[in-house]
């Protein structure tokens, strides 16, 4: 009984099979059509255009108005946008210091800062950093106090410095040590680069 109820209710395979074409994709003559859900040619460049933004904001005293992908990084915004290629790109993760930059005067790695969310900042960068010929006292420093070997790291170090003296962590070589620990040299620098932020907060 049941067996014959299985038999004369349930669709039979040859007419699933017929049914499932005629509603999932229609088959014409010549090809094929879209299906319900495959973009047409103008969608599928829509969906592919990334979607960017404008942004303004201040590099080293001078403003910018550019556009671009919104997932740019400060960082490429400064590299690959602004030709400013002294910020470095070591880990592009947030782990080594090496594109530090000053935001609104405040130390941050520029790799992890979104560029889209610095409408209206004010940035600076290793390239802001002198007056004409005359160095800012901690590049000065860092030269006096042969605190580099290859320099990878030293744009950075000198930025996170600059914060690090600014922000008044400089009343001993441990003290300064912790506020710079996110800044990383392969060079193994740190008792040299500890030595040029003390002699740049000696000067204040
Ligand atoms: Fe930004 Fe390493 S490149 S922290
Ligand atoms: Fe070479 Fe610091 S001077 S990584």
């Amino acid at each position: 009984m049941i067996r014959l109820f299985l038999l004369s209710q349930g669709p039979s395979r040859r007419t699933f099979v017929a049914t499932t074409a005629a509603v999932g994709g229609a088959v014409v003559v010549g090809g094929l059509v879209p299906g319900p859900f495959e973009l047409g040619a103008e969608e599928a460049a829509a969906a592919d255009a990334l979607p960017s933004s404008r942004v303004s904001l201040t590099v080293n005293r001078e403003r910018h108005t550019v556009t671009v992908d919104n997932r740019t990084s400060l960082l490429d915004l400064l590299r690959e946008h602004l030709d400013l290629t002294g910020s470095k790109k070591g880990c592009n993760a947030g782990a080594c210091g090496a594109c530090t930059v000053l935001v609104d005067g405040r130390r941050v790695n520029s790799c992890l800062t979104l560029a889209v969310r610095l409408e209206g900042a004010d940035v600076t960068t290793i390239e802001g950093l002198a007056d004409g010929d005359e160095l800012h006292p901690l590049q000065q420093a860092f030269i006096d106090q042969d605190a580099f070997q290859c320099g990878y790291c030293t744009p950075g170090q000198i930025m996170s410095g600059i914060g690090c003296v600014q922000e008044g962590h400089t009343g001993s070589p441990e003290e300064i040590r912790e506020s710079m620990s996110g800044n990383i040299c392969r060079c193994g620098c740190y008792v040299k680069i500890v030595r040029a932020v003390q002699q740049t907060a000696h000067r204040k």
